[in-house]
């Protein structure tokens, strides 16, 4: 997105903040990141002191579904979490009181890659409702619909996904051998059984993911 130096950014709902930190480092922009977890914001702190990034991105602790920057920004984000807004039209919304006028939102979400043919499917697929996503081309359309113009995207392919989930599949594994004994256990090698067929099954042939950048028309 060709990011100036000194860019600004605020990510609500930023996990462990890896895209603020690797963006302060690579492209040198300052930024805010918000978050619910008390777990993730410690990740991100100590990935930010890693990455001698500490001066440039802050972590703050709260619920972002109200969060608004005190400055306006150049870019908003919020990956993975538009909940936080009630769905796409409440968080471009929210990320709009933040973001300057020609700055960039920045949206991550789910749609589906295929029509997903039934209930089992759709909830397997971590929705509630078929209706809880659009296919791509209605995502985007609804962009539009909301006065946006969807400037960049980047997709997930099944070949991501799959490095995504497999990568969990080994943590458990390795996670089970260390805590044989974990109250969780027994619940751990019941998922790590069933994970990959259900995976494959549904989410790697219906669930799409994407991140798409927007400015307000
Ligand atoms: C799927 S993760 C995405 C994290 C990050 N954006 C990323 O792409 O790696 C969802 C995040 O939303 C956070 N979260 C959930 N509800 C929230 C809320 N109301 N306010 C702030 N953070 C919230 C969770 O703690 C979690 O870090």
């Amino acid at each position: 997105m060709d990011l100036p130096p000194g860019a600004r950014m605020l990510d609500l709902a930023c996990g462990s903040g890896e895209m603020l930190c690797t963006w302060a480092r690579d492209h040198h922009i300052t930024g805010t990141g918000v978050d619910i977890s008390t777990v993730f914001l410690a990740s991100a702190r100590a990935r930010a002191i890693e990455l001698d990034v500490a001066e440039q991105v802050t972590f703050i602790h709260g619920d972002a579904s109200n969060h608004v920057a005190d400055e306006p920004v150049d870019i908003g984000a919020c990956i993975g979490a538009t909940w936080i807004g009630d769905g796409v039209a409440g968080t471009v919304e929210l990320l709009r009181r933040s973001v300057r006028p020609g700055g960039i939102l920045l949206i991550g979400e789910p749609y589906w890659r295929r029509d997903p043919p039934d209930q089992v499917t759709v909830e397997a697929c971590h929705a509630n409702r078929k209706d809880d996503f659009r296919p791509l081309p209605n995502l985007l359309a609804q962009f539009g619909e909301l006065g946006c113009d969807v400037v960049e995207m980047v997709l997930a392919d099944q070949d991501s996904w799959d490095r995504y989930i497999a990568a969990q599949w080994l943590n458990i594994r390795r996670w089970l051998d260390a805590n044989p004994d974990d109250e969780l256990a027994d619940q751990m090698r019941v998922e790590l059984a069933t994970a990959p067929a259900q995976y494959a099954r549904y989410q790697r042939e219906y669930l799409g993911w994407g991140v798409f950048a927007l400015m307000t028309r």
